[in-house]
């Protein structure tokens, strides 16, 4: 891939470049719509994400090029202008990287060709935003010498997504894209930003990532809305309990409490974020006692969960996971990010993994009248030059 990126670099911008980068997509094993509510979440990198090739210009123009996006040709933007710009479609994720970190106070004074090869299916809900945000971080870093953390590239990310693009998202994708390592999933508190890297090992199951074709529009879409409901769930709460997120709180302690909120459909959206906190951290223990089989009770939990409490799920995402439940092999299945649409995850035997596809796959068809695509997830590094 990487010479393929270098050549296509060359055919776009007439110049030669050996920089090349890669940042990855993320899954999420389990904790969902728990991340702004001091949470915990439990994702990973994966080997699909995007590349990049790039290099430094003696001018201030930026240009840059998405063989995602070829019919866009190439996009030129200038150093002096870094305001948000509708008409810049995708561009404004890299646009708002630069922006905050000069902001920031790191020298970034000279324009970039940049060209950006994503092998993340689009609107797939694998973060293909926070793989561009990450993957522009780590070029930003390298080409001018600016030495930032990753865990500042992370928050930088966060904030472009927040402040730039209007999407009021957690730390999650961010976090997993910019910190994650090979084989290992991680155990992220979103309260304090501790983490755990926890070996992904399945034994003899593999991670089947499962895409309903169905778009999901993340700044169109519910997200926003949830995140304010819990909001207000929790400020209900707080007139009675001494707590800063809902992530504190145990199932006990939020049945004892949950009157307060007074409000059938809030509340439903807070037991949601309570019970799949509680999920999570057991998952994570479960996954490192080897205990497979409840760490697939628990992602059925999730599912059920978030399509029963939190109501994010649709036809598409509940025909897939449940569909996939009742297959051979299988030990568990959710849907994996924001929901409404995107992809689903489900632990699947190995042995079975053929006749998994063509089952789910068919009974999916069937229903949705188009097809569903599958992909067996293999976890990986975070952002890095190649
Ligand atoms: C999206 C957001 C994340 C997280 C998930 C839901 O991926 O970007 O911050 O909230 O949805 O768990």
């Amino acid at each position: 891939m990487e010479n393929e990126v270098e050549e296509l670099f060359q055919a776009v911008f007439g110049i030669e470049s050996k920089k090349v980068y890669f940042a990855p997509g993320r899954i999420n094993l389990i904790g969902e719509h728990t991340d702004y509510n001091g949470g915990h979440v439990f994702p990973a990198a994966i080997t699909i994400g995007t590349y990049g090739v790039a290099r430094k210009r003696a001018d201030q123009k930026l240009r840059f090029y998405s063989e995602n996006f070829s019919e866009l040709g190439i996009i030129e933007l200038s150093l002096t202008d870094l305001t948000y710009n509708q008409t810049h479609d995708w561009c404004n994720y890299p646009k708002g990287m630069i922006h905050y970190l000069r902001e920031a106070g790191y020298a970034i004074e000279q324009g970039m060709d940049i060209l950006f090869y994503g092998t993340i299916p689009n609107g797939a809900g694998l973060s293909s935003s926070a793989s561009i945000e990450l993957l522009t971080g780590v070029i930003l870093n390298d080409l001018f010498d600016l030495n930032i953390k990753m865990l500042d590239l992370v928050l930088t990310g966060q904030r472009v997504e927040n402040q730039f693009i209007g999407v009021n998202s957690g730390i999650m994708d961010q976090f997993a894209i910019g910190m994650g390592q090979k084989n290992h999933a991680i155990l992220l508190d979103t309260n304090t930003l501790e983490y755990e890297l926890v070996p992904a090992d399945f034994d003899e199951y593999v991670i089947v990532i499962m895409n309903t074709n169905k778009r999901r529009e993340l700044a169109d879409s519910k997200y926003n809305e949830r995140r304010a409901e819990c909001e207000l769930a929790l400020s209900r709460l707080q007139t009675i309990l001494p707590i800063q997120s809902l992530g504190e709180l145990t199932e006990e302690r939020f049945e004892q409490n949950k009157e307060i909120i007074a409000d059938e459909c809030l509340i439903k959206r807070a037991k949601h974020a309570v019970t799949e906190n509680q999920r999570t951290i057991k998952a994570k223990k479960a996954l490192v006692k080897n205990d497979l089989k409840t760490f697939g009770q628990l992602l059925n939990a999730s599912h059920a969960s978030l399509k029963e409490d939190y109501e994010v799920t649709g036809v598409e995402l509940d025909t897939l996971v449940e569909t996939a439940q009742k297959q051979t092999g299988v030990l568990g299945a959710r849907m994996t990010g924001a929901g409404f649409g995107g992809c689903a995850i489900a632990l699947v035997k190995e042995t079975e993994l053929d006749s998994f596809i063509n089952q789910v796959g068919r009974s999916y068809e069937e229903k949705v009248h188009y097809p569903a695509d599958f992909y067996v997830a293999n976890v990986d590094d975070g952002a890095r030059k190649l």
